[in-house]
């Protein structure tokens, strides 16, 4: 087994007004077997050792489904390798000697509460504008009762891949969050049991995103590109498209163009 050492600058903070800097610290006998975030959890014994705060970071499954870790590997969200979560990633991909820069997600929209770990509850808030589908009444219908077209199927189930982990905003020059909304929008848009709210979605749901700060999309990619779960940025063309329509309903009818 394979074992060396590395050099972590990590990002210290106490709080969102505290004053934040960086701290080197030596991760020695690291085994290439480990994952990123046990690296930082024996780096962070040491520090508990050595009566010393130890770093924080978010993070639960370790297994890239929940969404909940996230930080930049030396500018990258998530770090070097495409398609993974960091807590995901392992150290086989690091050498001996190694200098990692490691930094919180840097968007106004997402406060840093300690360190390494922000505060995503924007997230919640966009979701809870309209991410959702309302069954006023009555018990679920059987799901084989509603066909969905293959095509539209699969679809769905990439834009439901989402884990909301933010990377997307934190790699945008703008912080933008088109990736992560559009792809709840076109979650829920793609199915029969979406249609009834589309309109009302879509328009509350980017009204959200303005109000928490995030900034505008300029198609610049990097979203795409860093995503662990590969959500293509032709989900942000169709919120667009949905937004425009939806945006043209709501016009009382008197401001339209045509005969209205
Ligand atoms: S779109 Fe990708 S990068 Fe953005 S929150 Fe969802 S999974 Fe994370
Ligand atoms: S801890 Fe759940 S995705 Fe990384």
């Amino acid at each position: 087994m394979r074992t060396f050492s590395l050099t972590l600058h990590v990002w210290r903070q106490k709080s969102a007004k505290a004053k934040g800097k960086f701290v080197a610290y030596k991760a020695a006998d690291v085994s290439e077997h480990m994952s990123f975030l046990e690296m930082l959890d024996v780096v962070n014994q040491g520090l508990i050792e050595e009566g010393e705060d130890p770093i924080a970071f978010d993070h639960d499954c370790r297994e890239g489904i929940c969404g909940m870790c996230g930080f930049m590997i030396n500018g990258m969200a998530h770090g070097p390798q495409p398609r993974t979560t960091v807590c995901q990633l392992h150290m086989r991909h690091f050498k001996d000697g190694d200098e990692l820069w490691l930094e919180p997600w840097r968007s106004a929209a997402f406060p840093i509460v300690r360190d390494l770990a922000v505060d995503r509850s924007a997230f919640d808030r966009i979701i809870a504008a309209g991410g959702f589908v309302s069954v006023p009444t009555g018990s679920a219908v059987d799901g084989n009762t509603i066909p969905v077209p293959k095509q539209d199927a699969d679809l769905a189930m990439d834009a439901a891949a989402c884990i909301g982990c933010g990377a997307c905003v934190a790699m945008c020059p703008n912080g933008s969050a088109a990736l992560f909304t559009s792809a709840k929008i076109g979650h829920l848009g793609l199915l029969p049991q979406g249609q009834p709210e589309r309109d009302r979605r879509v328009l509350a749901m980017v009204e959200r995103v303005n109000a928490e700060g995030f900034g505008h999309c300029t198609s610049a990619g990097e979203c795409e590109a860093v995503c662990p779960k590969e959500i293509p940025i032709t989900f942000i063309a169709r919120m667009n498209r949905d937004f425009l329509k939806a945006a043209i309903h709501e016009r009382p009818a008197a401001n339209r163009g045509g005969s209205g």
